[in-house]
């Protein structure tokens, strides 16, 4: 049995209570199903700017009533330290998640980028701080790897930020290393890369590329490939993630805390092999896809070329163990957005 298993069965045989921020999002609707089904008391933080009530009426219906009853939301926001505070209070872990993403929407509008994932990030860190949480897990990013051209990315070589967004996660890492040294509170921070998965929002403007290609294909919509197609990602499936975050969390070795890791599947998949990968699945129910072909366009501003991570350092000192590669992620994903598509 891995690390993650034995933990999910410590956790059911002594539950604790978890504070979720952007519970209403991808990630922190994800982050909330896994701890109630592991029967964990969470409480929510979300204030709905990118975030759904329909991501929380998906959970419920997903968990036992009995469940759902160890849930409990706050809707309001991080910009606001007071509703940190109240959320912060009596938890035993803090899993991060509130934010503003996008590298596009950061180049229009800094200001609020800024404002979202800086002062709400510290709000949330003093705030935690002051409730003397357990643990207190952000998410960072892989967008902090900026310029730097070496592959694959490990944890200490960093390049230079290349949008606002990138910014704002590289001073939270800042910031979470200043709190170690100056007031000896420890926090772990993990570097997604490019986390897809059910519940990840395909619409509006700054949808991430996986969701955007499969309402594409099936929608029967252009779908666009920025430059080339041989720009690549390392996606990493939202269970991978959760699992990461659930093992930081609770992580007992001396040197895990007051670090930042990357989360990832540890592959390079380019967006052409992206594109044919989605599609096979979603041609069986949507024939029509079998015709479609993508349109190149122009590469994205901020983009960075290539991106693959190193993950021994979160395997050895969290034991993460990604459990989803990107096809069996993305059969999971599939079944999710056809079904969503369909009903
Ligand atoms: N999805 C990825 O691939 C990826 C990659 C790197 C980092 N991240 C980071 O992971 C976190 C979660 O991302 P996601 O993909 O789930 O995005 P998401 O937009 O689905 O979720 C973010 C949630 O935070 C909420 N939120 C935003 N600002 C808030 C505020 N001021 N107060 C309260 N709630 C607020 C939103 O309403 C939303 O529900 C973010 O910090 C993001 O920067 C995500």
């Amino acid at each position: 049995m891995n690390q993650y298993n034995t933990l999910c069965q410590q956790l059911q045989q002594h539950p604790q209570t978890w504070l979720v921020t952007g519970v209403a999002g991808f990630i922190g609707s994800n982050l909330l199903e896994t701890l109630l089904k592991l029967n964990q008391k969470v409480r929510g933080l979300d204030n709905f700017s990118t975030g759904f009530q329909h991501n929380l009426d998906e959970v419920e219906h997903l968990v036992t009533p009995e469940q759902w009853q160890n849930f409990n939301f706050i809707q309001g926001d991080i910009r606001d330290i007071e509703t940190c505070n109240k959320a912060c209070s009596t938890v035993d872990y803090v899993l991060h998640q509130a934010a503003l993403g996008s590298v596009p929407r950061s180049l229009e509008d800094p200001l609020t980028t800024n404002a979202n994932n800086i002062t709400g990030y510290l709000n949330m860190l003093v705030a935690a701080r002051d409730a003397k949480v357990k643990r207190f897990v952000y998410a960072a990013s892989s967008s902090t790897y900026g310029d730097h051209p070496d592959l694959p990315k490990v944890e200490d070589i960093i390049g230079n930020p290349l949008s606002p967004y990138a910014v704002t996660k590289l001073v939270d890492e800042l910031y979470a290393r200043v709190f170690a040294k100056t007031y000896n509170f420890k926090t772990i921070g993990l570097r997604y890369f490019n986390i897809f998965g059910q519940r990840q929002d395909p619409d509006g403007a700054y949808a991430a590329v996986i969701p955007k290609w499969f309402a594409g294909l099936i929608e029967e919509e252009t779908v666009f490939i920025n430059g080339d197609g041989e720009t690549s990602r390392d996606f990493c499936f939202i269970d991978n993630c959760v699992q990461a975050n659930l093992l930081a969390a609770t992580a007992q070795q001396e040197n895990a805390a007051d670090q930042v890791y990357n989360v990832a599947f540890g592959e390079r998949t380019t967006l052409n092999e992206l594109y044919a990968l989605i599609k096979d699945r979603v041609v069986d129910t949507f024939p029509h896809a079998k015709k479609a072909n993508p349109v190149y366009r122009d590469f994205r501003a901020g983009d960075v070329r290539h991106s693959l991570a190193d993950i021994s350092k979160a395997s050895e000192l969290i034991g993460y163990t990604p459990q989803y590669s990107v096809q069996k992620g993305l059969d999971k994903a599939a079944q999710w957005y056809i079904s969503k598509f369909t009903s």
